[in-house]
């Protein structure tokens, strides 16, 4: 997946930078082991996900504000690119398929700087959103499903605490 989706951003203008590997611990859908304790076709399943990162022109970030808020400590870690934290639990969001707020935290306090604007297009619950109210960013979700639109307005209140119009 990760080396599909890297070889078609790359046809539609972007150049590719590096990949961040998140590694989730756990694998809560495992039902298909393929071949049993046999070696005629086993399934390997990797509880990790991969986070590609592009970008369009130039690397060096030049517009918005500048400002960066990301601590030493956050800087160190999190550009080391195995990120190892748990994933997200369905019941708490009402998603089937969240991920955890740490997720879209860390991308924006690595790769944007305060005030910018953070676009999700595939928006969910509204994750992305929550973190970007929560690290003083702007954010801008498109999702399909209208109960989804819901639950993500209720996330970014309660969690983002944001209290302006959505
Ligand atoms: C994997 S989920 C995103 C979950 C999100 N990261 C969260 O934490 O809740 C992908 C979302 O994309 C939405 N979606 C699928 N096709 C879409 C489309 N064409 N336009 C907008 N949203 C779409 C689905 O309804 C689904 O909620």
């Amino acid at each position: 997946m990760g080396a599909d989706l890297t070889t078609i951003a790359k046809k539609t203008g972007f150049s590719y930078h590096s990949t961040i590997v998140w590694n989730e611990g756990n694998i809560s859908r495992r039902t298909a082991w393929g071949s049993w304790a046999s070696a005629s076709a086993p399934y390997v399943i990797a509880p990790v996900e991969l986070i590609v990162v592009l970008y369009k022109k130039s690397w060096k970030k030049t517009s918005g504000s500048g400002i960066s808020d990301i601590t030493r400590k956050e800087f160190m870690d999190w550009t080391n690119g195995l990120w190892t934290f748990n994933g997200e639990r369905k019941k708490k969001t009402g998603h089937p398929a969240p991920f955890p707020v740490e997720l879209p935290l860390r991308c924006m306090k690595l790769f944007s700087f305060a005030g910018d604007m953070i676009l999700d297009p595939f928006m969910g619950s509204g994750s992305t959103l929550v973190a970007a109210s929560q690290c003083n960013r702007k954010g801008m979700g498109i999702e399909i499903d209208h109960g989804y639109c819901e639950i993500a307005v209720s996330r970014i209140q309660k969690e983002g605490g944001y209290t302006g119009d959505l």
